[in-house]
């Protein structure tokens, strides 16, 4: 069954919370050889936009748009620019998959950890195609499970990830997309594509705190009634495998690193 399309990360506190702590430095930086001062750039799925600013930044006095579909996630992005004094950057609520922006205006197009959550990921990236200017370049980081190391493994975690991945597929997303760039950025009829992998680390206890609430909040809160009414876990296995997060957190030795993809490509 193929439902309307909804973002499944949410809006929780927490995760607003934690995406704000994102920063260009730490999860953009496959993109800094293509930013120079005076660039006009789309920051599109911009969540509470730390990384939209950290951009203004680099392109100043060029002017970075970032939108997001979430009004909530905007209201966050506008403080944060009002806090950070950056007058460089414009933030508005709309959807990637018909952006309020003309034909050929942006030199680069930067969409970091959203296609991964798209049931359309080709409409957006006609889209990014598009706006950008000929010989534009778009920039995409994503998600692949495939490529994620959590230590230690158990077959609870399995399960843990199993049931993500459920939930991500039901709402039109694919947590294994990051794999995908390079087919559909050829399928739209971009060029000179450079592919890199790189990863998010969680090592720190800090760091393993974060994602092990990350994950709780999208287990155990956000979609229990999803993940019960569909019949992949009974209440007491999701409190079960969301135990098995607890305890891996607990473990001195655990890690997590998750794979990102990266992609760069031309108009
Ligand atoms: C995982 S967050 C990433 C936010 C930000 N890029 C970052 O890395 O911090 C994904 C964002 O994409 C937004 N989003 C999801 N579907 C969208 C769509 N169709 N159009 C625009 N934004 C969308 C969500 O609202 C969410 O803020």
């Amino acid at each position: 069954m193929t439902l309307a399309e909804h973002y499944s990360g949410g809006y929780s506190p927490l995760i607003i919370d934690q995406f704000k702590q994102r920063s260009f430095a730490r999860h953009g930086v496959f993109v800094q050889p293509y930013l120079t001062a005076g660039l006009s750039v789309l920051d599109c799925g911009c969540g509470p936009g730390s990384i939209t600013l950290d951009i203004a930044e680099l392109v100043n006095p060029g002017v970075v748009h970032g939108i997001d579909f979430s009004a909530l996630q905007i209201e966050q992005a506008l403080l944060l620019q009002k806090q950070r004094a950056i007058t460089n950057a414009r933030f508005t609520t709309g959807s990637a998959y018909q952006l309020p922006y003309d034909d050929a205006q942006f030199d680069v197009v930067f969409a970091h950890a959203v296609l991964y959550h798209l049931q359309q990921p080709q409409q957006a990236l006609a889209e990014f195609r598009r706006v950008l200017k000929p010989g534009g370049v778009v920039a995409l980081r994503d998600a692949c499970h495939t490529g994620d190391i959590m230590q230690p493994w158990d077959v609870n975690l399995a399960v843990v990830w199993q049931t993500i991945a459920q939930v991500f597929s039901y709402q039109g997303g694919n947590i294994y997309f990051g794999s995908q760039h390079k087919q559909l950025l050829l399928e739209q009829g971009f060029q000179a594509i450079v592919l890199s992998c790189s990863y998010d680390m969680f090592a720190t206890d800090a760091e393993k705190h974060s994602i092990r609430d990350y994950w709780h909040q999208f287990l155990d809160v956000d979609h229990r009634s999803l993940i019960v009414e569909q019949q992949w876990l009974t209440a007491l296995e999701l409190t079960q495998q969301c135990a098995a997060l607890d305890q891996w957190l607990a473990n001195p030795a655990s890690f997590f690193a998750r794979a990102r993809c990266e992609a760069i490509a031309r108009k």
